[in-house]
């Protein structure tokens, strides 16, 4: 049986470590969305043209190293603004969320455009001001040093690109479970993600 949990938000808000979290306590498989984006954005920064790359992604992609960096995050933005690369991503994204034993995909767009009928829906968000603070650790602990000040221009630059495009912009999913985390440590936004899951699963 199929059970798919549909996970969205902005950059740095604790989808990953919440969708990672939620996929253990329910053995479901989990797949981190961005990471195609990030794929697509990676191969357009080496010269590739954004359509042709999304049509020509395969698995060995979303493997290799460096699609963390923020020029690679920047880059996953413009091209997930284009709507025949998100066309070309959309399949491989439905398969994995209709796996057999269940899924949990996190991204911009699961639960409105990719994933509607998700059993479960959130959408975790923080304060900008928070998720720079976090994405500056997470990079300075990659040995990516930056400043708040860049970083947190980079949320907000990502914020607005996701937010205002036409295609599939950053949304809660109508009836998701709003998390904001701002306020609350890993284990307290991991615990409510888990109690939303259970009720959707009951
Ligand atoms: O990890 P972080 O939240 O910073 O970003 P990410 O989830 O890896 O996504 C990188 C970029 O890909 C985002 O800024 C979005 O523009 C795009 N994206 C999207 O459009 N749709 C998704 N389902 C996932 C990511």
């Amino acid at each position: 049986m199929s059970f798919t949990v549909a996970i969205d938000g902005p950059a740095a808000a604790g989808k990953g470590t919440v969708s990672r979290a939620v996929a253990a306590h329910f053995g479901l498989a989990h797949l981190d969305t961005g990471v195609l984006y990030r794929a697509v954005g990676k191969r357009v920064l080496a010269g590739e043209d954004p359509v042709a790359a999304a049509c020509a992604l395969r698995a060995e992609d979303l493997e290799v190293a460096g699609l963390r960096t923020p020029e690679v995050a920047q880059e996953a933005s413009k091209v997930a603004a284009i709507p025949q690369v998100r066309a070309a991503l959309v399949d491989f994204q439905r398969a994995f969320a209709r796996r057999a034993g269940g899924a949990v995909l996190d991204g911009r767009d699961i639960g409105t455009v990719i994933c509607p009928e998700a059993e479960a829906k959130l959408f975790v968000t923080a304060s900008a001001e928070r998720r720079a603070e976090r994405r500056l650790k997470e990079l300075v602990e990659a040995g990516h040093p930056a400043s708040y000040e860049n970083v947190l221009a980079d949320v907000r630059a990502r914020d607005a690109r996701d937010t205002d495009r036409a295609e599939a912009p950053l949304r809660p999913a109508p009836g998701a479970v709003y998390i904001d985390t701002s306020e609350l440590t890993i284990a307290a936004a991991v615990d409510r993600a888990i109690a939303a899951v259970a009720a959707a699963r009951a």
